[in-house]
């Protein structure tokens, strides 16, 4: 999709992913304790969701909490286990306002029942929304979700309904958490941290990544737009030439 942004023509990513990091160190810097920056931090979500929506981007991912994030301490944990909560009980009214549809991905078995519930709710309301698709990947992790969609896959051959040969990159892709996305085109991380930090590991092949310095509570639309100026400088080839 293309779209005139101050001025400039240019193409918007379909879908972005982002890792939102540098919450803590932002914290930090007011003297504050670590969850004080999650809290920024979730005001920030919420307000890139709508700009995303604004500059015409179709689906948004972000990293909330990923299987390794555990290793924090309890403290910090209940923090951001309290903010998702807090965001998951009160997001219909946003998402009916901004035509979001909502999903999760990750593995949900370690996750308090009542988070859950909050999820298969919000999920289900939001159903019917196809202005925005947010995912938050909670409790994810790339070789996490490869993990479960093999031993998904090894069952089905196990019953005979499918054959090991029928195994191809399309049946990968479609037994995977994000089944229902198509791969990011751009994929964002702040806090100028290079990794991939085990997000979204198969769907990130042909991505374009963008690093900035800001961290995640300052992140605001100037700097998405930032991000998307410097996709459309990019050639993508996947692989091939042009
Ligand atoms: C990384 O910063 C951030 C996280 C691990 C948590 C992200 C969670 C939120 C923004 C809040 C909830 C989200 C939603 C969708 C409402 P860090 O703690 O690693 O920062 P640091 O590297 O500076 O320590």
């Amino acid at each position: 999709m293309k779209k005139e942004i101050d001025g400039e023509e240019l193409n918007i990513p379909e879908h972005v992913a982002i890792i939102m990091d540098g919450n803590g160190r932002w914290a930090k810097k007011r003297l504050m304790p670590r969850n004080f920056g999650h809290k920024a931090g979730a005001n920030t979500v919420e307000q890139i969701c709508e700009d995303a929506y604004n500059l015409g981007i179709k689906y948004l991912t972000v990293y909330a909490f990923s299987t390794e994030n555990w290793k924090r301490s309890v403290e910090e944990v209940t923090g951001i286990m309290n903010l998702l909560r807090k965001y998951l009980s009160n997001a219909y009214e946003r998402a009916s306002a901004n035509n979001m549809r909502v999903r999760v991905i990750g593995d949900r078995s370690a996750l308090d029942a009542d988070i859950v519930e909050l999820i298969d709710k919000l999920e289900k309301d939001t159903e019917v929304f196809d202005g925005l698709h947010f995912t938050i990947a909670l409790n994810y992790g790339g070789r996490d979700e490869i993990k479960r969609a093999v031993q998904d896959i090894a069952e089905r051959v196990k019953s005979g309904e499918l054959e090991p040969a029928d195994i191809d990159e399309k049946l990968i892709s479609a037994t995977l958490d994000t089944k229902e996305l198509p791969d990011p085109d751009l994929m964002i991380r702040t806090s100028g941290e290079y990794r991939i930090s085990n997000y979204l590991i198969w769907q990130l092949a042909y991505t374009e990544y963008y690093f900035t310095d800001v961290l995640w509570p300052d992140f605001d639309i100037e700097e998405l737009k930032r991000a998307i100026r410097y996709y459309n400088g990019r050639d993508r080839r996947y692989g091939g030439v042009k």
